[in-house]
């Protein structure tokens, strides 16, 4: 593509903006998680528009327990608790912004108090 990367380089690929990117993506902002179903993307390394897990010889070994674990904890969490955010603060009014890092972190940590549910 016209770039000349020297002998060496170390490279960090900017997976941030690639999930971002308005030609890949509709209303790439928007949280949106119905935008996953009905479609045959794959998570794996396959889709370069969607690589959480990155991709080619050193995507992440751990696939196959992450993609078993995390739904399992997911749930747990959600049909063992109600979430509750703390002073009745509103979702929608979530400070949503970033701090910049090789990693991406939430500027404000996000704060939620769980309740047992009486199952
Ligand atoms: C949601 C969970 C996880 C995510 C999003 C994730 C994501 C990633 C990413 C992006 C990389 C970098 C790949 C690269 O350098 O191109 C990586 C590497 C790696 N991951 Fe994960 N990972 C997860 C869970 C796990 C688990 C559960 C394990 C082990 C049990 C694991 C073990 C590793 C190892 C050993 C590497 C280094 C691979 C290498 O450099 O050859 N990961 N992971």
């Amino acid at each position: 593509m016209n770039y000349s990367i020297p002998k060496d380089a170390r490279i960090l690929v900017n997976v941030c903006a690639v999930g971002r990117d308005p030609d890949a993506w509709e209303d790439p902002l928007t949280f949106n998680p119905s935008r996953f179903l009905n479609n045959d993307l794959d998570f794996k390394g396959n889709d370069f528009e969607l690589i959480p897990f990155s991709a080619g010889k050193r995507t992440c070994p751990g696939i196959p327990l992450a993609a078993k674990l995390i739904p399992l904890i997911v749930a747990s969490m959600v049909h063992s608790f109600d979430w509750y955010l703390p002073n009745h603060i509103c979702s929608t009014a979530l400070d949503m912004n970033e701090k910049f890092g090789i990693t991406l972190l939430k500027e404000q940590p996000l704060l939620l108090i769980p309740k047992i549910r009486k199952l």
